[in-house]
């Protein structure tokens, strides 16, 4: 039918077109802009699969073309400072001004409704200090033979294959310059993680890329091997993400290339599963003995895992098993639901799993009233953009936060949300070489760098300004909410700490 109204186009037009020959030149112009005008409207009528365009050809279209540019009009002409989704204008522009390390003050006060509900603040104090140095925290329970001397801010999971070679490059050289560490995601360690010499946690998912045996299960003898690498500093188990908790992935076979097979042990050009759940361990008792196989195979760098919140009967439980056991995982990841991805199904993203703050909260208060908090650090992730964020999550207990997207930001993402297409713009969530070779490896590494250096800056200055002498010294109590317009809360009456002594719980 298609090709029968292309000719029969043809036809039409090559006999106006000889027609017009004898009558004026100029009408040669006008045919040439029509005619594919004339087609694109016969095409519309004739197919089928877009009631739109069947019924008002040509003009239909038009619908197909603002839709597919609604975001940057959007992001562009419409969305406010503070109204922009994921992230606001704010949140991304003090993130691309402390990655250039440009001027990073906002002018003229606050654009902040301070009235509303949900507005934050820290109290501060009149008698400020100074703090020198880092800010730090050693990660290493006493089972732990190399413990890790840990910024408070690093770069949190993101696997070669989700981003490009250039953004794992420009990372890694980030997290050298910053004296951080960066964290490889579970597909594996690639060339791109070592290449620069940055700081890395390895990864492992229950896909066991990096470390498996042909099967899928888990080999030890590949996973002593390249935790055996120097850059190698801590081992994260990843239990659940919080934009997918409970959802497995799979690596298509078109996507599989021999050099994603060999970083990941799969055959390339087949179609590898990452399933939802691990195979190595059933339960509780089982996670804490893979973690404590882990430690020893790699020689006792840290090891912990990272789960996106779910039933707390599970959490309590392994807290429970690691107090009965006695054996300590070097730190545990919180991961809210608010946490970023590549690609993840609607309802995972949006309905599966526990918001950051609750999570922390339940955490850190089971830790404790297990009396296991004193030998294993907890880090939190979700939304870390400012140093406002990272003082927050400090507050309510966490020894240090990972950010995934803001390090995108620092890499010049412009929420694009384009990640799951592979035609990322700026060259960071592609595997499109033409696109990548726009991400400049040496200009984005020092951006990552600045961004981290900047950001820990910023804590320290709110540090400073609430008196404090260290991260220690912040506690819930520090951090208001306004709940509702005629009522504050602090963090402690919003998360309260229900500490029980563990002797009472135990059994
Ligand atoms: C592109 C992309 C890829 C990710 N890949 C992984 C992964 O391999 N493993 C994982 O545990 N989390 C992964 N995450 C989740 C992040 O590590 C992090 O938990 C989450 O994004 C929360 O941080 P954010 O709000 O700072 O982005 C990914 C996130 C993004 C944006
Ligand atoms: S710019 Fe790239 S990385 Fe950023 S949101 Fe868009 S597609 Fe994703």
């Amino acid at each position: 039918m298609r090709t029968v109204f292309i000719l029969g186009g043809i036809v039409i037009i090559a006999g106006f077109a000889t027609l017009g020959y004898f009558v004026h030149q100029s009408f040669w112009w006008a045919l040439g802009i029509l005619s594919p005008l004339l087609f694109m409207g016969f095409y519309d009528i004739i197919q089928n699969k877009h009631t739109i365009r069947k019924n008002y050809p040509l003009v239909g279209r038009l619908r197909y073309l603002l839709e597919s540019i609604r975001p940057e009009i959007s992001q562009y002409f419409i969305e406010s400072d503070l109204s922009g989704r994921p992230f606001n204008r704010r949140d991304r522009s003090i993130v691309y001004q402390r990655a250039k390390a440009v001027r990073q003050t906002v002018p003229f006060g606050t654009q902040l409704d301070t009235t509303e509900p949900g507005y934050e603040w820290v109290t501060h104090s009149l008698f400020t200090t100074h703090i020198e140095g880092d800010l730090r925290v050693k990660v290493g329970s006493s089972q732990c033979k190399q413990p890790y001397d840990c910024s408070i801010m690093n770069i949190s999971a993101m696997s070669y294959g989700s981003l490009s070679k250039n953004a794992v490059l420009a990372l890694n050289g980030g997290a050298k310059l910053g004296n951080f560490a960066h964290n490889t995601g579970e597909g594996g360690i690639s060339q791109y993680h070592k290449e620069l010499g940055g700081d890395l946690i390895w990864q492992i998912g229950t896909g066991y890329f990096g470390c498996r045996n042909n099967d899928g299960t888990f080999s030890r003898e590949l996973f002593q091997k390249n935790a055996s690498i120097p850059n190698v500093k801590m081992i994260e188990l990843k239990l659940s993400q919080g934009a997918k908790p409970g959802h497995g992935g799979i690596l298509p076979g078109k996507k599989n290339t021999p050099e994603i097979a060999a970083i990941r042990n799969v055959t390339p050009g087949t179609d590898v599963l990452s399933p939802p759940r691990h195979s190595a361990f059933n339960d509780s008792k089982g996670l804490l003995e893979f973690i404590q196989d882990l430690r020893e195979l790699c020689g006792g760098k840290p090891t912990g895992f990272k789960l996106c919140m779910g039933k707390k009967s599970e959490f309590e439980d392994i807290c429970k098993q690691i107090k009965n056991t006695g054996v300590y995982p070097d730190f545990i990841v919180i991961d809210g639901t608010e946490g970023g991805t590549g690609a993840a199904p609607l309802e995972f993203s949006d309905r599966i799993g526990m918001p950051l703050y609750d999570a922390l909260a339940f955490a850190y208060e089971c830790m404790v009233k297990y009396d296991i908090k004193k030998e294993i650090k907890l880090i939190a992730s979700g939304r870390v953009m400012t140093g406002f964020d990272v003082v927050k999550l400090l507050a309510m207990g966490a020894d240090g936060v990972n950010s995934a997207r803001a390090m995108m930001f620092a890499l010049g993402c412009i929420q694009a949300l384009a990640c799951d297409s592979g035609k990322c713009p700026t060259g960071i969530a592609t595997q499109q070489k033409p696109l990548m070779n726009g991400l400049d490896v040496d200009d984005k590494k020092v951006r990552v760098g600045n961004y981290h250096t900047n950001t820990i800056k910023a804590v320290k200055e709110i540090l400073e300004a609430c008196g404090l002498h260290n991260t220690d010294e912040l506690d819930r109590s520090m951090i208001f909410r306004r709940v509702e317009e005629n009522k504050v809360m602090t963090f402690d009456e919003i998360y309260p700490l229900k500490n029980v002594s563990a002797d009472s719980v135990l059994n």
